[in-house]
């Protein structure tokens, strides 16, 4: 989703700005820009579609300097994506401004600025925005108060920065549902929308709150609360994020992320390997909140739904806790009834994702006993937001499409089963079950990744189709839905996941010698059944792929191959199967030639609605 990256300096800053974009290009996007204020106080603007590499093709061809800038990935939402609707956007040549999020009442503000005598020369919601502010400047005042002027008017998200040629060392920002932070330097400062996009400048950072605005020049940050109030925010340190960008040897972040994936779920877990402190893990007031559920609501998006619906069947099976799951964007707007007791579990990856913040947000303490996020994205807003939090040690992910982040999610959540468990009287016996099987769980992902080759050659015949269906039983079914978003997301093939037993219902009659159907085979009670359904695919001259248990007495025949899977524990095949589904999609995508880390039309992190 859109990125911004802005510098104060006393330095020359285009290519921090541009290097600055390019660490946010995982984001996701279709175009990109820059404006500098030059030595003249002149704005000096670049904008294209496309790819960053066309804003730097653009600024060697023209070259232009400057010491205070403002840059931007748009993610088109109202407008195509074109150079017109590239931000930054600029007012009276003065001031330029560059926006994440959605501003929702920009049709009335359109119509006043217009009546006015503005020109609107986009088809944007942020160029109101930039008006605004040249609204306010050109009665008098700071490049501060007329932000502070202009946010008032505003319904919607936003994260804005902006710079004006009368103020020519000062950048402004603010932020309201869409993230910002402050990069602090020496003799420098930066805005930009995660601590990614800076790593290379500092390592300083304020993590603005909600309704913040603030102005940062060479040599001075300044913070002032919703109020106008100036306020402090404490600079944190981080580590993470010079090397994450360093793709090694690998040809893709996702493929290095798949592979990442034994030390990052061993990480996860590692410190909380007995189970007294597996519930220090979710910080110190979870042993009494956790004596209090009942019942456990999910609210994710994306790939981290699924990985609550995963939950869903270790809650309910091993720690005896109802639970259930929905979809942050339809959760957010319904009317719900909630049990008594029952514990908010919201799921995000970036802990930015806008539905699910907002889905948090609009829970009431009637309806809940608190909020607990799990999140790879320390001092994210939900982090900040909720009760308790239990950090994936996933690291830095970068591919739009989630792997190592949801496997890890799958531990938090299975060490969150166990917690729960624990104070249901979940038996020692079963208890240290899971452990072991969690400290087997980084050899049975190895011993996945050595299929690498093999799930390789399966693939080929996946890609001249348009379609094709994955079938899961029990806890495996959210892993073929994880399987299907997986393929479609990256190779543009049409998948779709049902539960196996659904196949009778309607997908049986797409069944044909084009559609290749997809079956995560567990080795449980369940098989029998699932064996039967693959039957009644292969008699209707269907092309099965069976990721299967090696153990599970699947083989080989004509139109249905087998991939033998290691043999592991039940309990975390819902992971191990996941790798090699994720090796799957990105072998098929590789093969079509479709851009693997930074699909079409996709963003790694939603932060608009
Ligand atoms: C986007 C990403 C997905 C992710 C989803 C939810 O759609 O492309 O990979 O699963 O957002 O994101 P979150 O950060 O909340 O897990």
């Amino acid at each position: 989703m859109c990125g911004i990256v802005a510098a104060a300096a006393r330095r020359e800053v285009s290519e921090i700005l541009l290097e600055g974009l390019r660490r946010l290009e995982y984001r996701g996007y279709d175009s990109a820009g820059m404006a500098l204020i030059d030595q003249e106080h002149g704005l000096r603007i670049h904008k294209r579609k496309g790819k960053v590499a066309e804003l730097e093709k653009a600024q060697r061809e023209q070259p232009y300097h400057g010491t205070t800038g403002i840059a931007h990935t748009r993610w088109a939402t109202h407008g195509e994506p074109s150079g017109v609707n590239a931000h930054p956007h600029i007012s009276g040549r003065r001031v330029a401004l560059v926006h994440n999020g959605i501003i929702e009442n920009h049709a009335t503000l359109r119509a006043e600025l217009v009546e006015e005598g503005y020109e609107i020369t986009s088809a944007t919601d942020t160029e109101v925005i930039v008006h605004l502010l040249h609204r306010s400047l050109a009665i008098g005042g700071s490049l501060l108060q007329a932000m502070q002027q202009t946010v008032a008017k505003l319904e919607g998200a936003y994260a804005l920065a902006a710079i004006d040629t009368q103020n020519p060392d000062t950048v402004v920002g603010a932020r309201k549902g869409s993230p910002l932070v402050v990069g602090v330097g020496i003799g420098e400062n930066f805005l930009a929308s995660d601590t990614m996009a800076l790593r290379q400048v500092t390592d300083r950072f304020i993590y603005l709150e909600e309704a913040d605005l603030v102005c940062i020049t060479p040599a001075s940050v300044q913070v002032y609360s919703a109020d106008g109030r100036e306020a402090k925010r404490p600079i944190a340190r981080i580590e993470e994020g010079l090397e994450a960008a360093d793709m090694g040897d690998f040809e893709h972040y996702m493929i290095k992320e798949i592979f990442e994936q034994p030390e990052a779920l061993e990480a996860t877990f590692a410190g909380a390997i007995n189970a007294q402190k597996i519930e220090e893990r979710f910080g110190p007031a979870a042993p009494a909140l956790f004596d209090q559920v009942k019942k456990v609501q999910i609210v994710a998006c994306g790939t981290s739904f699924h990985a609550g619906m995963v939950a869903r069947y270790w809650l309910e099976e091993i720690a005896g806790v109802s639970c259930v799951v929905e979809v942050a964007s339809e959760f957010r707007y319904r009317k719900r009834v909630q049990h008594a007791g029952t514990l908010l579990v919201v799921i995000s990856q970036s802990g930015e994702t806008a539905d699910t913040l907002a889905a948090l947000r609009n829970a009431s303490a009637d309806e809940f006993i608190g909020s607990l996020v799990v999140s790879n994205v320390d001092n994210s807003s939900l982090v900040r937001e909720c009760d308790l939090v239990f950090l994936t040690r996933a690291g830095i992910e970068i591919g739009v499409a989630s792997t190592k982040a949801f496997t890890t999610q799958l531990v938090a959540l299975l060490m969150l089963t166990l917690a729960l468990g624990r104070r249901r009287e979940l038996p020692d016996s079963r208890q240290q079950d899971i452990i072991t099987a969690l400290q087997d769980l980084p050899q049975c992902v190895r011993q996945t990744l050595e299929l690498n080759e093999a799930i390789r050659l399966l693939s080929e015949a996946f890609i001249p189709k348009r379609h094709a269906l994955f079938l899961g039983r029990g806890i495996q079914y959210p892993i073929a839905m994880e399987g299907a978003l997986k393929l479609k997301e990256i190779s543009y093939i049409h998948a779709e996941a049902y539960p196996a037993g659904e196949l009778k219902h309607g997908p049986l009659a797409l069944v044909d010698h084009d559609m290749p159907v997809v079956a995560v085979a567990p080795n449980d009670e369940l098989l029998g059944k699932l064996k039967s359904n693959l039957e009644e695919v292969r008699s209707r001259g269907g092309e099965l792929f069976v990721f299967a248990d090696k153990e599970a007495g699947f083989a080989n025949e004509p139109r249905v191959q087998i991939l033998p899977m290691p043999h592991c524990p039940e309990v975390i095949r819902p992971i191990v199967y996941t790798v090699a589904l994720q090796l799957l999609s990105y072998h098929v995508a590789l093969q079509k030639g479709t851009d693997v880390d930074k699909p079409r039309n996709l963003a790694k992190s939603v932060t608009v609605e």
